[in-house]
């Protein structure tokens, strides 16, 4: 720690972890999904070094870290600017489709402009979504939608589609241009009901990654073959719509109606597996509604659950770690104001 008047103190930002109500997979063509922000986090401690960049103790290797890598240069003066010091905890499951790499993005991008200067109060929810949603594109190849890195700069439940839905509160435009296309999302919050705060899910992790990738290509590979798949598509934006409408009134029974229906859907694109499967029909006799979360072929499954406890010892028994949480956390934030 560099010691005398220009010392600032360590930043800690903290962002939360996201999963997928309804519509991954149709929102890659364009139909409406839901995220919601849960209780585990990543915090990210931002602090001044004698030494170069260095995350966790190590040098700074931008390779290993081209989303980080991405933040630093947009936000802070890389080259000739002072280096900092990275350190990063998580609560989330790493690679399980739960948003980590985007909450890295989003409390390092918060921490750097409160470093900055900005008030804690007055953060640049948008801007912060977007140089995170940037640093993702860049780091995946172009491939990443808005909604992990919305929904947990934002926080609550965020609904994203390629239009204005007059059913949620719009709040920014995501404009992509990468590799020369130019892709276009509407990002919006959900107000989640207060009748809600007694419901619980239940995350359960095969402990295999989702590959996103390989599963997005897949269900790519099926619709050319058989277009007329596309209708299982358009249909999980319809059942996305119900669940937004159920979402909104507080209708435990017909958001867990509205997941199962989404589940059954996401099985006939093939995205679901074995593991998946096993954890969601354990999960099913104690919760209102189960499915995957997220790209599938691994990864996480999520319950909608009044008995939290059994449900996630059901999906324990099934092989899942779960992790359990409200719905609707709040979103990036600065922790040591
Ligand atoms: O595994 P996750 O949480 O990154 O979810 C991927 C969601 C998809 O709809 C399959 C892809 C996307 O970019 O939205």
């Amino acid at each position: 720690m560099r010691p005398g008047p220009h010392a600032l103190p360590m930043v800690v930002a903290s962002a939360p972890g996201k999963c997928i109500l309804f519509g991954e997979h149709a929102v890659v063509y364009g139909q409406p999904a839901v995220a919601v922000a849960i209780d585990a986090r990543v915090r990210v401690s931002i602090g001044d070094t004698d030494t170069g960049w260095s995350i966790d103790g190590m040098t700074f290797d931008k390779k290993r870290h081209p989303h980080i890598d991405s933040i630093r240069k947009r936000l802070w003066t890389v080259d000739g600017g002072e280096p900092l010091s990275l350190q990063v905890k998580s609560e989330l499951f790493g690679s399980a489709g739960l948003g980590s790499s985007a909450a890295i993005c989003s409390a390092l991008a918060a921490g750097l402009l409160h470093r900055a200067g900005t008030d804690a109060g007055e953060l640049p929810l948008s801007g912060i979504a977007t140089t995170a949603h940037l640093a993702e594109a860049e780091a995946q190849g172009g491939r990443a939608s808005p909604v992990d890195t919305s929904t947990v700069t934002l926080g609550g439940a965020v609904l994203v589609s390629n239009r204005k839905e007059a059913m949620a509160n719009w709040q920014y435009t995501r404009d992509l241009r990468i590799n020369g296309q130019r892709r276009t999302w509407e990002v919006h919050r959900i107000e989640l009901p207060e009748s809600l705060d007694d419901a619980t899910l239940v995350i359960g992790f095969t402990g295999r990654p989702g590959p996103t990738g390989d599963m997005v290509a897949k269900v790519a590979k099926l619709l050319e073959r058989q277009p007329e798949r596309m209708q299982d598509i358009e249909r999980i934006g319809n059942v996305t719509r119900a669940g937004v409408t159920a979402l909104s009134l507080g209708s435990l029974d017909a958001i867990g109606i509205a997941m199962n229906e989404c589940h059954r859907l996401l099985q006939g694109l093939g995205v679901s597996d074995a593991d998946l499967d096993r954890m969601v029909e354990a999960a099913l006799p104690s919760s209102h509604g189960a499915k995957l979360t997220g790209a599938g072929g691994g990864g996480c499954m999520m319950a909608l659950t009044s008995e939290p406890r059994r449900t996630a010892e059901a999906i324990e028994i099934a092989g899942g770690r779960t992790l359990v949480s409200a719905l609707g956390a709040p979103g990036v934030r600065i922790e040591n104001d």
